[in-house]
């Protein structure tokens, strides 16, 4: 009996929630499987009095009997794992079962050094704002077919080989380039040894073991990092990262097939944020920017820095479940918007003096629209116990469908508040 295969995606600029709501949904699967990006990513999970904050393990760690697996479309900083998985034993949560793609690409510590010469490089007003964490410049020697791969570190004749190719290339960029001081060859040959004796344990065949489980019958979710709008192809290019957070990259990430798919969940803040440069229609800098940010502790998981608050962009959430092929929303932090006389969300944009529904995607022509807002009105009730739709109060109610209505997606999951017990769920 084949089992259900449900990608989870950010439908924003990341930050929607995917750990939670992974939280949320693990515990009736038997696979959490990453697909997509690296240690940028910051998944935040509340246990009663505990926080634990993933950026490269899935979120699914934090139980027992569950298999996690990191795709070869992660970039792995072997680092960040290994202090990720002490954090874990040392806790005494360790409680899962990790295979990591030997095909997945390594971020070595060049990657990192480049990441922040470049953008220093780039200069004022053409930033990325990237997390510094050696994302971009990792996938591009993939792309450039000169990558080291974590399968690589398990062979010191290939990695030797490798790393040198690798390294005559760079320190000539970062010294005469950049201005940076060349890497010495031995340090890192060696600390990519370390890395590889103690990842050998997890090392496997992502996509045999993937398959199988679904073969016989095991539940798996695909945990998406970032989101719809950084997305390489779909996002608001440049301003995007250098992978592939929309639903199809759950295949190409870990060698699954698009035809095994059963669902794609949408997580959706109900309202709007960013982090780093680009685009932000319905970005609002002043009194309700600042409260949003309060109220919903905007802060990034990775680099703490502020997130940019905004309305509910109603355009980029209809395009998102266009690209995803959202089969049900996740909505959440509704209870942050607690409080407000009205809710603005943006149902248009008016570019060059006309008013389209459509995104009209690329960088550039996002700056210059000026988003079409509609006024709901807002709630006063504290909503964090409700556990159904119809506890909560009117106007909360009616927000949800009004957004289900304009974006055709249900939202089968409620956040109302930070704890994993604060959700309602619905026909998921
Ligand atoms: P990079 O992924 O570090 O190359 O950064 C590229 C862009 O993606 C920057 O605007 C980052 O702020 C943004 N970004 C990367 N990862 C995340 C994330 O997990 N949440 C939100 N934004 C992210």
């Amino acid at each position: 009996m084949p089992g259900k295969a449900e990608v989870i995606i950010g439908a924003q600029w990341g930050d929607e929630g995917k750990g939670r709501v992974v939280d949320a949904l693990a515990d009736r699967v038997d696979l959490v499987v990453r697909y997509q990006g690296g240690a940028n990513a910051g998944h935040t999970v509340i246990v009663g009095k505990d926080k634990y904050i993933f950026h490269l393990l899935p979120s699914g760690m934090l139980y027992t009997g569950k298999t996690c697996v990191i795709g070869n479309g992660v970039v792995v900083d072997p680092e960040q794992l290994l202090t990720e998985l002490k954090d874990l034993q040392d806790k005494g949560k360790d409680r899962a079962r990790l295979v990591v793609s030997g095909a997945a690409h390594v971020v070595m510590p060049y990657h990192k050094v480049l990441d922040e010469a470049e953008e220093r490089l780039r200069g004022k007003g053409r930033k990325i704002g990237t997390t510094h964490r050696g994302i971009g410049p990792c996938y591009a020697d993939k792309v450039n077919r000169i990558g080291i791969r974590v399968e690589d570190l398990l062979d010191p004749e290939v990695l030797r080989m490798k790393l040198r190719q690798n390294l005559e290339l760079k320190n000539l960029y970062l010294s005469r380039v950049c201005g940076v001081d060349p890497l010495p060859f031995d340090d890192l040959f060696h600390t990519a040894l370390d890395w590889g004796k103690s990842i050998a344990p997890y090392v496997g065949d992502a996509s045999r073991v993937v398959n199988e489980a679904l073969d016989a019958g095991k539940g798996v979710l695909f945990e998406g990092a970032q989101g719809t709008l950084l997305d390489m192809d779909h996002g608001t290019y440049p301003y995007v990262t250098a992978s592939t957070p929309v639903s199809a990259g759950a295949c190409t990430g870990s060698g699954v097939s698009p035809t095994r798919i059963d669902r794609v969940l949408g997580v959706v803040k109900a309202y709007c944020t960013r982090v780093g440069e680009g685009p932000f229609p319905t970005e609002d800098k002043g009194e309700l920017g600042e409260r949003l940010r309060e109220k919903g502790g905007e802060y990034g998981a990775t680099t703490g820095r502020p997130r940019r608050c905004g309305w509910l962009d109603l355009v980029a959430l209809r395009y998102a479940a266009r690209v995803n092929g959202l089969t049900g929303m996740a909505l959440t932090k509704l209870d942050v918007l607690t409080g407000l006389d009205e809710i603005q969300v943006a149902v248009g944009y008016e570019l060059d003096g006309e008013v389209t529904e459509h995104f009209p995607g690329g960088g550039h022509r996002l700056d210059r629209v000026v988003p079409v807002y509609r006024s709901l009105p807002g709630w006063k009730e504290e909503i964090g116990g409700c556990r159904k739709v119809e506890d909560l109060p009117e106007n909360a109610r009616n927000y949800v469908r009004f957004l289900e209505d304009f974006s055709g997606v249900k939202a089968l999951l409620i956040g109302v508040g930070p704890a994993r017990e604060e959700t309602i769920l619905q026909g998921l």
